[in-house]
């Protein structure tokens, strides 16, 4: 059983939908840490419910970027972790971490990559009035939002839908995608995705 990490920031719906194909023995995986840079996010109740151990920090608290990423390092060996998967995880990831999960850690980001990349991507799809937009699943490297695509999927925006109804659309895309993304990169077969 591949020992896999996740990384939130908010209400983790994405961890919720994680951890129940987890559960329900489609995702082969043991999810041994939740990483969290809001103390007060409600991921953090969910995560308890679920029985997943966390480690919830302020970034504020330490000196640099690099303190607290070596600091989430030691956590994520000391967990074993082998994969990290980024959901809903508001920040950039920097190079102590990139360097020692080099090619192992996963994004969901909901836009059609490279359209949208950074915060309030379903806002800035909503404003420019696209009428097909979607979810990306990617690996993550230096920039925002630009590592190498593993899977997308698309969301038709109907004429009437509401920035609400558009985010609700994406969300359920995102919660049975990414548990299938993370199954089939787990079993190694990443190009049977398509
Ligand atoms: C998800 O829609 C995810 O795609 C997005 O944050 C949301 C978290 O929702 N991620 C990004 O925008 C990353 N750039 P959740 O907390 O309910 O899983």
């Amino acid at each position: 059983m591949t020992k896999i990490a996740l990384f939130a920031s908010g209400s983790g719906s994405n961890v919720q939908a994680i951890a129940e194909a987890v559960e329900a023995g489609t995702v082969p995986a043991e999810i041994v840490l939740l990483v969290c840079d809001k103390p007060d996010a409600y991921v953090l109740e969910r995560a308890e419910k679920l029985g997943i151990p966390t480690f919830a920090f302020k970034p504020k608290e330490y000196e640099s970027k690099e303190a607290f990423e070596t600091d989430i390092v030691s956590r994520l060996r000391a967990a074993g972790a082998e994969y990290v998967f980024l959901a809903g995880y508001m920040r950039l990831i920097g190079p102590t971490l990139l360097n020692a999960y080099r090619n192992r850690i996963v994004n969901i980001h909901p836009s059609l990559l490279p359209a949208f990349p950074g915060k309030d991507a379903i806002g800035q799809a909503f404003e420019a009035g696209v009428k097909i937009s979607g979810v990306t699943v990617h690996f993550v490297d230096e920039g925002m939002d630009t590592g190498p695509i593993i899977d997308q999927e698309c969301v038709r925006i109907h004429s009437g839908m509401t920035r609400d109804d558009v985010q609700t659309a994406i969300q359920k895309i995102e919660h049975t995608l990414y548990p299938n993304v993370i199954k089939n990169l787990l079993n190694g077969n990443r190009e049977e995705q398509n």
